[in-house]
């Protein structure tokens, strides 16, 4: 018999103080225990990529980690992306292209997605065509999920040369009015 530990997660920005056996993995712990069902388990042994969650901002997959190494790390899940029923612009993008049929892997592909975009927010479509090779999915044949991240990475783009180009116009202003 192991000795059950406790730990402190936090996830999607809350803490949680967990009792837990120390063989348990993230991906059972955050559904069963956290009840954050939306992290989905396929394979469970880091094929398929349906549990990627966000580990201080960076895909992993949560099959592979035991929920002990990920005391004092940032941890989150698909849960974090809506704001209540407000889709964020990836999963929106996903709906658009129709990035999704029977939703099983999707979670995996979202998180996997809102990691990469933030390390590489001016990605092209080959390397987010490279990206999505980590994870499994058996309905879309991937095409519109490139799209959905391609498309969600312009938007994302455009939305940051706009308000740049706000902020240039503004200080060229306040310039002239001094
Ligand atoms: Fe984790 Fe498949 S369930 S990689
Ligand atoms: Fe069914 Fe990807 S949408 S496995």
């Amino acid at each position: 018999m192991t000795d059950r530990q406790l730990i402190t997660l936090r996830v999607n920005g809350e803490e949680s103080e967990l009792v837990i056996d120390p063989r348990r993995t993230l991906a059972d712990t955050l559904r069963q225990t956290l009840g954050l069902t939306g992290t989905h388990i396929g394979c469970e042994h880091g094929i398929c990529g349906a549990c990627t969650v966000l580990v201080d901002g960076a895909p992993a997959r949560a099959c592979l980690m035991f929920a002990v190494q990920a005391e004092d790390r940032e941890i989150r899940t698909v849960e974090s992306l809506a704001d209540g029923d407000e889709l964020s612009d990836l999963q929106r993008a996903f709906a658009a292209h129709h990035a999704l049929q029977c939703g099983f892997c999707t979670p995996g592909f979202l998180m996997l997605a809102e990691g990469f975009l933030a390390e590489r927010p001016a990605a092209t479509r080959a390397e987010i065509r490279e990206l999505v090779s980590s994870n499994l999915c058996r309905c879309t044949g991937y095409q519109t999920i490139v799209d959905a991240i391609e498309d969600c990475a312009r938007r994302r783009e455009a939305g940051r040369t706009g308000r740049d180009r706000a902020a240039h116009g503004a200080a060229e202003r306040s310039d002239g009015a001094a």
